[in-house]
């Protein structure tokens, strides 16, 4: 009997071939399912491949009688309830690797994008306004970028913003001297980082260390006119403190792939001119997700006929 496999979430059609070649390997692609849809349908399914759309939850993972894996195409595994898969004998498996060229680059777009003010200005001029004096931005080059999080993601933000000629501090609870060192890096305290840097870039996972991290205290501690970028999770930023930070002037300016509520299409920040965003685009490339797709339905595939779940 073949086993079954739903993908809820769109993943790369070139990246699931792994599944479709595995020959015992029923593949459903399903991307527009409700919470209720899903839990009534989940029972058919040995997996569930995801990206992080779908909400994969307690009530969720307990209707899964048959399910033995979920495969998460990308990094974060927040979309998950990771307490219930464990109590009911269902593995987790993500792709850490496959997104982080994607993720650097776009938070770097998002940083230049901020540095100069580039979306306002192509708003203004896509509304007929020729508006040269609005626009007027700051230079990366002799800057403190504060990386908070300097795993594969912050490590390669840091490698990129060091050939804009910005210095680097950062924070990361397993950063070594050492490392450090051989990163070209400062590296001191969240408070260090916040209280050093003119940009500052989050790169942590959502968990209970680091939810609101950046909070109305730490806002306090910035400089003035800080300007902040997020492209890792939206509850590492407390939304209602950015927001204040910036009408009251002390951030200068946001740019936010990704929001504590997602979709997040009427969100007070996004009214805010200093606010740039985009909808959580930071992984969103071709070579992305097919490199995520392809090392989750491996795992997948692997788990399923060998019961073996990671690359040997
Ligand atoms: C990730 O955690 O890998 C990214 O947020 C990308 C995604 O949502 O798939």
């Amino acid at each position: 009997m073949a086993f079954k496999v739903l993908i809820s979430d769109p993943l790369s059609e070139d990246g699931i071939q792994p599944l479709r070649k595995a020959g015992n390997v029923e593949v459903d692609v399903n991307t527009s399912l409700s919470s209720d849809e899903l839990a009534e349908i989940i029972g058919e399914y040995d997996a569930l491949l995801v990206r992080s759309q779908t909400k994969v939850t307690r009530d969720i993972i307990s209707r899964a009688t048959n399910l033995k894996i979920i495969g998460r195409a990308g990094v974060g595994v927040d979309n998950i309830d990771l307490s219930a898969a464990t109590e009911y004998g269902v593995i987790v498996v993500n792709a850490p690797d496959g997104n982080t060229n994607s993720a650097a680059e776009h938070t770097v777009a998002m940083l230049m994008s901020l540095a100069r003010k580039i979306p306002q200005a192509y708003l203004a001029l896509k509304n007929g306004k020729w508006d040269r004096k609005t626009h007027v931005g700051v230079e990366l080059k002799g800057k403190t970028l504060g990386v908070i999080g300097m795993g594969r993601i912050g490590a390669e933000v840091a490698a990129r913003a060091k050939g804009q000629r910005m210095n680097v501090i950062a924070y990361d609870p397993f950063l070594t001297k050492e490392r450090a060192d051989k990163l070209g890096v400062d590296f001191g305290s969240v408070e260090d980082v916040v209280g050093a840097a003119d940009f500052i870039t989050v790169h942590t996972p959502l968990i209970k260390e680091t939810k609101h991290l950046l909070n109305k205290d730490a806002f306090n501690k910035m400089k003035e006119g800080v300007r902040i970028i997020n492209c890792a999770r939206g509850g590492i930023i407390d939304e209602e403190a950015l927001y204040d930070a910036i009408q009251s002037g002390k951030v200068a300016g946001a740019a936010l792939d990704v929001f504590e509520e997602e979709p997040a299409t009427d969100h007070r920040l996004l009214e805010l001119p200093e606010v740039i965003a985009t909808p959580h685009l930071g992984a969103s490339t071709v070579e992305a997700q097919e490199n995520v797709a392809i090392d989750v339905s491996h795992d997948v595939v692997r788990y399923l006929t060998e019961g073996v779940a990671k690359n040997p």
